[in-house]
């Protein structure tokens, strides 16, 4: 952890005064800068105004990957040794619906691949990977690397959460900037996604840049900015990266909402899944024949079914929050749908009590959205277009005034 490098080797005034300047900073000056920030030796201040000098002035490539490594080592990382490889991970930027997480780890380890994916929370208008596969009964998302390692040798995957020793760096950074406005800059957001994903000793990353409504980034040259800069960034970092930027239009699937989601990834899994779902999962996992195969074939089935024992679920038993409430959402006209907005779809999700947007929130297991209708099905007036799932009508009302802002029928 940490670098040769100490902090007594610069002045923090020094690293200031030259961020400030936009001048190009060397690898030891940016390690000694992140050094100090885990230590306390540069003070919060100190560390919003580096930040918002950085979103000023940009970084050079060079310095993205020399702030990814130095906020990767800032803490602990996972290895494999004795283990065979590849180890491969994906990350997607988020998207409403997007449950591509369940279904390609285990997916990849039916094509001998290694997945030993750290995941986080959500903040917003969904649920996260974690929030979505704690809707399993028994099923542990804080397993320690001790734990992690038989898991990952059975089931070649697993999916935990990031722990509080992993990449603190990127934790005091992400917080600050969370407060100062500075979280909108590609330097920023590639070195906090890749230093969460280096930490797993991991060959090979996937990215899933989501661009539309429901999407972090809302356009597709913004979507590109940033998957240009992360797969630049993960190869200097010594990491294979691709990126693919995809349409977050409208949600991937049928379902919106923790358990409905983690029901729909088994359903998947099991050969019955969603066109748009099963095509983009092949499309990332760079097989698609072989994909396909593990769904056809029941092996990705299998791995599923290994990973959640090996995490202390059961992958037979009834998923969490199965006593909500259900009301059909029917279609207002006759007509076209002409869009299925993922952004108000989210929302109505989140209304419900999806998705949260303060990390100590808890969110709903059951509560959420089973679509019925897709962008240019033909409907007709009083169609049942989404069951909506609720605890006990809150959120209800809401919801239902962002699904007839979402579903608009031409
Ligand atoms: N997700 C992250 O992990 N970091 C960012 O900066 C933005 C999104």
């Amino acid at each position: 952890m940490g670098s040769e490098i100490s902090l007594s080797s610069f002045s923090v005034d020094h690293l200031l005064d030259s961020r400030r300047e936009g001048q190009e900073q060397s690898d030891e000056e940016i390690r000694a800068f992140i050094d100090g920030v885990v230590s306390g030796a540069v003070s919060r201040p100190q560390a919003a105004a580096w930040l918002a000098f950085v979103f000023v002035h940009g970084m050079t490539d060079a310095e993205t990957v020399s702030l990814t490594r130095a906020m990767t080592e800032s803490g602990e990382t996972l290895s494999w040794p004795g283990m065979e490889g590849p180890f491969v991970d994906k990350h997607s930027t988020g998207g409403v619906g997007d449950k591509v997480s369940l279904v390609l780890a285990p997916m990849w380890a039916a094509m001998g691949l290694r997945v030993p994916m750290l995941s986080g929370r959500g903040l917003g208008i969904t649920g996260g990977t974690l929030d979505k596969l704690e809707s399993i009964p028994g099923f542990r998302t804080d397993l320690t690397p001790d734990e992690l390692r038989p898991v990952l040798e059975t089931a070649g995957c697993f999916i935990n959460g990031q722990t509080a020793s992993i990449a603190p760096a990127d934790r005091i950074l992400y917080a600050l900037r969370d407060e100062t406005q500075t979280v909108p800059s590609i330097p920023l957001i590639t070195s906090s996604i890749l230093s969460k994903k280096l930490v797993e000793g991991i060959d090979r990353l996937v990215l899933d840049v989501k661009c539309g409504s429901g999407a972090f980034m809302k356009t597709r040259a913004e979507a590109k900015a940033l998957s240009d800069s992360l797969v630049r960034v993960g190869c200097g970092a010594g990491v294979e990266t691709s990126a693919h930027v995809t349409d977050m239009s409208a949600p991937l699937g049928r379902t919106i909402g923790n358990a409905l989601e983690v029901q729909e990834a088994v359903e998947t899994l099991q050969g019955n899944g969603p066109p748009d779902l099963i095509e983009l999962c092949a499309q990332l996992s760079g097989n698609p024949a072989a994909a396909r195969e593990s769904l056809d074939d029941g092996s990705a089935w299998e791995k599923w079914c290994a990973m959640v024992r090996g995490q202390g679920g059961d992958p037979e038993a009834p998923l969490l929050g199965a006593d909500c409430g259900i009301e059909v959402f029917e279609s207002p006209a006759d007509g076209i749908l002409q869009s299925s907005d993922a952004g108000e779809l989210g929302m109505a999700a989140f209304r419900l009590g999806a998705g949260r947007t303060r990390a100590e929130d808890s969110v709903h297991p059951g509560v959420g959205l089973k679509l019925f209708a897709r962008v240019g099905d033909s409907v007709h007036v009083g169609q049942p277009l989404a069951s909506i799932y609720h605890d006990e009508a809150k959120g209800l009302e809401e919801a239902r005034a962002h699904l007839l802002r979402g579903f608009v029928v031409g």
